[in-house]
């Protein structure tokens, strides 16, 4: 069924990647890079559509690099068809018994959230509005498949410059295991979430955590939307929990974490610089964030609730008022089933995961693409009827990103080559975030890349009654090593 005839390999923008493709499709440019994959747009020469096509690399070298290749494709078949999820066109292996990556086909879009906001294009309440409760419809999808996304953030959030957002990158979501089974899943790690958009339950207890992590990394990004600069950077683990503390205060009451953990009992003795505890209030929002409309503010002080039972849920989040205006309940629909993890998550073997992965996309050869997509389609047949009617969302990147893809259309048309030179990175000068330094898994992990993620290094200014130390007798070190360890 697969031809090697009809793939043919380019070399991606001078570097040492390789992109073997067939041969319908004709490579435009690198967009994006992640820590498992690079993605490049791509002219499908046979409908003249420009695709986005993510190499996942060396997926053997690791059992989590195979785990989680496989997980995506099968995730992302689940999902698809929902038009806040990124969908799954197709997939390629080269060939079946050699093979070492996988091509995943999608929709092409124009940039990520983190592009926007670290632009300097203004934003304006109803930017906020449409990305909040396009975030809601996505993760109300998701979580009702019994699947928690576990690695939210800007950069895994794409948008097009009409606004159309669409949730990526499945690689880190896992099952969700109801409060009732009390039973961890084997499975399920507490390793989750780039640090900064990592709930602090996730390290405070011990228990299972819940679908309200996702919503928290929601709230950390509707933050950075208002401000412009990533709410909570810590520089460390419990530099992360300082800087939680600080903004959020820690109640009298934290029954909602693990009160017997060294981590809670070090929080507990978090003080200011007079050597007071920190206030029992979470900061004033209003201050920090001046010119944010009030029902956003409030939306996000539900979202930032220390207390996961607590918390906003994607529901609540379609339902609050700061985007009634938007709301379009064609969009607002349940997934059909749940995800089955338990088919694979447990395979241990590497042959059996390379069947695995060679009948997923031999399965997906075997049906024509619409059919291909139907058959994925869980449950969502239907495209929002409301749409966003105001200004393009345009940045550099993005701007760069629509004329690459007409000059590639038009080159095809005459037949020329489609290829584009990298773009000069000084006409970038706004986008200070390069996915290549985003990270996601412990291994991955490379402090230095944290640091060069943001070169506005100015962090939200609390003031001195929120800004925390511990303890001076308190070993911080083991504490960073007990946090960071996958426990
Ligand atoms: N369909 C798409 N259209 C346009 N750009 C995309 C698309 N998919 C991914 N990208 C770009 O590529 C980047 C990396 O993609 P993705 O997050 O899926 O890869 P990853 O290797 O799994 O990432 P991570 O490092 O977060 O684990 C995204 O941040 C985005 O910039
Ligand atoms: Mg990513």
């Amino acid at each position: 069924m697969l031809k090697s005839d009809d793939f043919y390999t380019v070399t991606i923008e001078n570097s040492q990647e390789k992109f073997t493709i067939h041969k319908q499709y004709k490579i435009i440019r690198k967009v994006g890079a992640g820590s498992y994959g690079s993605v490049c747009s791509a002219l499908n020469v046979n409908t003249n559509e420009v695709v986005a096509i993510k190499k996942c690399r060396h997926i053997f070298d690791k059992k989590l690099i195979t785990k989680r290749c496989l997980r995506e494709m099968k995730l992302l078949q689940h999902l698809n068809g929902h038009p806040r999820i990124i969908d799954l066109r197709a997939m390629d292996i080269v060939d079946p018994r050699t093979f070492n990556e996988v091509y995943l086909i999608q929709s092409c879009c124009d940039t990520t959230m983190a592009d926007i906001i670290h632009s300097k294009l203004e934003l304006e309440a109803v930017h906020y509005q449409w990305f909040m409760y396009q975030l809601f419809s996505g993760l109300k999808f998701i979580h009702s498949a019994n699947v928690l996304h576990r690695d939210l953030k800007p950069a895994n959030i794409l948008v097009n410059e009409n606004c159309d957002l669409r949730i990526c990158d499945f690689g880190m979501a896992r099952g969700f295991v109801s409060p009732s089974d009390h039973v961890e899943s084997q499975y399920m790690t507490h390793y989750v979430v780039t640090r900064w958009y990592r709930a602090p339950e996730i390290m405070l207890s011990r228990n299972t955590y819940d679908k309200s992590i996702d919503l928290w990394s929601v709230g950390c990004i509707l933050a950075e939307l208002l401000g412009r600069k990533v709410l909570f950077k810590g520089t460390d683990y419990v530099d992360q929990l300082h800087k939680i503390v600080g903004i959020l205060g820690l109640p009298h009451d934290t029954s909602f974490w693990d009160n017997s953990s060294s981590v809670t009992e070090y929080i507990k003795n978090l003080r200011d610089e007079s050597g007071l505890p920190p206030p029992t209030e979470p900061i004033d929002f209003r201050i920090v964030f001046p010119h944010a409309p009030t029902e956003a503010l409030d939306l996000l002080q539900n979202l930032l609730c220390l207390d996961p039972s607590k918390r906003m849920t994607a529901n609540g989040g379609l339902e609050h008022p700061f985007v009634a205006a938007v709301r379009d309940p064609a969009e607002e629909v349940e997934c059909s089933q749940p995800f089955d993890f338990e088919s694979f998550e447990l395979i241990e073997s590497e042959h059996v995961l390379r069947q695995c992965i060679v009948e997923e996309v031999m399965r997906s050869k075997g049906l024509e693409h619409d059919a291909f997509r139907q058959h994925s389609m869980s449950s969502v047949n239907s495209q929002p009827s409301r749409r966003y009617t105001g200004s393009s969302i345009s940045t550099p990147s993005s701007a760069f990103v629509t004329e690459a893809n007409l000059n590639a259309i038009h080159a095809a048309q005459q037949g020329r080559d489609v290829f584009q030179q990298p773009p000069d990175p000084s006409q970038f000068q706004y986008m200070v975030m390069n996915p290549e330094q985003f990270v996601g898994e412990p291994e991955d992990m490379d402090e230095d890349d944290m640091k060069l993620m943001d070169s506005d290094d100015s962090d939200i200014h609390v003031g001195k009654r929120r800004t925390l130390v511990g303890p001076s007798n308190a070993d911080y070190r083991a504490l960073e090593r007990h946090l960071s360890k996958d426990w």
